[in-house]
């Protein structure tokens, strides 16, 4: 459902604080996301957006100047956690959501973040804004696979990056709505490749994260999207060609 984004809504910040003792000092991080209240799905923070924030915070250190694209990020809490930790972030949402736009620029402004572009990138649609997009390393999608319907649309966006960024990673977290959905198909019919990555590799196998209960008992997981390797090994070659 497309949405107006004309009404002034009314916003309640929620703070989430990510905290690291593996080394001798502790270290944290502080993000504040502001929710509008408002039914619709990319108005406040998903429980799988907490769980993706807390992967990359927990890789922190190999972030800093990665190139990354968060799709569908709503209000932004992977994307903002990843720019905090030194990583050069684009945010984007459907293009005809201007709300869910504006929510992505309101979570930027909240955490002293002046320079991460908000742009309009809707699943299955090749337009300029996605051509014109920079080198990506990542993309980021928090609680994009909730739709089967949808499911192939965001493949083929993902696709369609990564065939242009062939070394790039597309993380995932998602939530399991139910066991008869499955994206195995289209990964294949799309020549992608898929690992998993536990949640307790990265002490996100807890029901609260970051200070907040969110994740609850929830069922998420965590996927790496890559393009299959002789597809990336055909357009490596394709690129040093003369
Ligand atoms: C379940 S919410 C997840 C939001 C955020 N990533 C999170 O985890 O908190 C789904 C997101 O998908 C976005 N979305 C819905 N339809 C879309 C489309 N056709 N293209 C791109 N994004 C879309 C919504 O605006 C919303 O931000």
């Amino acid at each position: 459902m497309a949405d107006s984004g004309t009404e002034t809504p009314s916003i309640a910040y929620k703070v989430f604080t990510f905290e690291d003792e593996r080394k001798n000092a502790r270290e944290s991080l502080c993000v504040s996301i502001p929710e509008v209240l408002d039914p619709q799905f990319g108005m406040y923070v998903w429980p799988c957006a907490v769980v993706l924030a807390q992967y990359l915070w927990m890789h922190r250190e190999e972030l800093r100047g990665k190139k990354m694209l968060e799709l569908s990020a709503g209000v932004s809490l992977p994307g903002v956690v990843a720019a905090r930790c030194g990583a050069v972030v684009i945010l984007s949402d459907a293009a005809d959501r201007p709300a869910c736009l504006e929510n992505c620029r309101r979570s930027c402004e909240a955490n002293d973040l002046s320079d991460v572009p908000v742009v309009g990138v809707s699943w299955g649609e090749i337009s300029p804004d996605l051509v014109l997009l920079p080198e990506l390393d990542v993309i980021l999608g928090s609680d994009v696979f909730y739709d089967p319907e949808d499911f192939e649309d965001v493949l083929v966006t993902v696709f369609f990056l990564l065939r242009k960024n062939p070394k790039a990673e597309f993380w995932t977290t998602y939530q399991v709505r139910s066991a008869d959905w499955s994206i195995e198909v289209l990964l294949h019919r799309w020549n992608l490749s898929c690992i998993e990555v536990q949640l307790d590799q990265f002490n996100a196998d807890t029901p609260e994260l970051a200070g907040s209960n969110l994740p609850g008992n929830h069922s998420i997981q965590m996927m790496k999207i890559t393009l299959k390797t002789e597809d990336a090994g055909q357009k490596a070659i394709h690129r040093a060609s003369p």
